[in-house]
């Protein structure tokens, strides 16, 4: 079964509760670049265990005992919830604490939270895909799915920007994927290394290398504020319809589900309505800075 926008699995700690964490234990860790890792995270309920399921997109709220919570994708197959992979870029308080922990530790999660990228709705269209270094993570669980339906769909196309060819993350998985006659992966470097052979740039630029059919072409973004903007504004003037744009936008986040106001996104709520947004239903917010 492919995700909707409006088939969301219930959360796994309980309609009751959602604040309350379930326990997970890390069963591994992989370093994906110099400061991002992927850690599989498996319940210690049984019955959590077993009931666990995400779509393409949502997110997890990731507690560390003593320190805080963070927002963080999942980057896992959809279809093996027994274990779950969240890829964290080790940037602030829990997230740096998270690269202090290993194979055997605790960590508590609430969710899944948030809409999904729309891929029931999309089946029989091209699907290009614009991800911008870590926004890879939200995105891999719509490709596993893609992949796996992938006669549903027409063209697909990955369109894939890091600073640096040290910072592609899932390397192999990447590498696998540009062998697919039937998936078409463009990546590109802002900084090259000398062995770097392919484009650098900002990835809008890798635009000129791929055909868009606007009449039925969807496009799912997930990168940094200004490359979602760009990106956005790029395939609007190639004509695609603003309600053809899903964007994935990140904001601060507190409760996750639509109770504390963080997250707010003019009148909405990015952990409850989002993360996952058309552009046509953002479109008056989407310029502004301050929202
Ligand atoms: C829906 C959603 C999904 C996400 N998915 C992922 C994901 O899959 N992987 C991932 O790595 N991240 C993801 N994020 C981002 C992640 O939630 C944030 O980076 C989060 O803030 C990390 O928490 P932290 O406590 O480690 O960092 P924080 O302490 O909150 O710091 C975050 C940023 O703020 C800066 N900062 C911290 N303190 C200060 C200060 N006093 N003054 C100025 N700047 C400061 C830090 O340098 C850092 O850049 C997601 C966010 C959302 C909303
Ligand atoms: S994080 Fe609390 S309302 Fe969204």
């Amino acid at each position: 079964m492919i995700s909707t926008l409006d088939q969301r699995p219930s959360i796994v700690c309980g309609e009751a509760n959602p604040m309350a964490p379930a326990w997970t234990r890390i069963v591994a860790c992989q370093q994906e670049s110099s400061n991002t890792a992927s850690y599989t995270l498996q319940f210690l309920d049984p019955e959590q265990k077993k009931n666990y399921r995400f779509q393409p997109g949502q997110f997890n709220m990731v507690y560390l005992f003593g320190v805080g919570e963070a927002a963080i994708s999942i980057s896992s197959d959809p279809d093996k919830c027994d274990s779950l992979v969240h890829t964290i870029r080790h940037v602030g308080s829990v997230t740096f604490a998270m690269n202090r922990l290993g194979i055997g530790q605790c960590v508590g999660l609430r969710g899944p939270f948030g809409s999904s990228w729309p891929l029931q709705e999309c089946r029989g269209r091209d699907i290009l895909l614009v991800a911008g270094g870590i926004g890879i993570a939200p995105l891999r669980p719509a490709i596993y799915q893609l992949l796996k339906n992938r006669d549903d769909y027409g063209r697909l196309i990955l369109l894939y920007g890091i600073r640096s060819p040290q910072d592609m993350i899932f390397k192999e998985e990447v590498e696998g994927w540009m062998d697919r006659r039937d998936f078409q992966v463009l990546i590109t470097v802002d900084y090259p290394s000398d062995e770097w052979t392919g484009p650098v740039g900002v990835v809008t630029k890798l635009l000129r290398r791929v055909r868009v059919d606007s009449s039925r072409t969807s496009v799912f973004v997930c990168g940094p504020r200004v490359m979602n903007r760009a990106a956005a504004h790029s395939f609007l003037s190639h004509y695609v319809p603003e309600d053809e744009i899903f964007i994935s936008l990140e904001r601060n986040m507190r409760c996750g589900v639509g109770q504390c106001g963080h997250c707010q996104y003019g009148p909405k709520f990015v952990c409850k309505d989002g993360p996952v947004f058309s552009y046509a239903s953002v479109r008056n917010l989407f310029g502004k800075d301050e929202v």
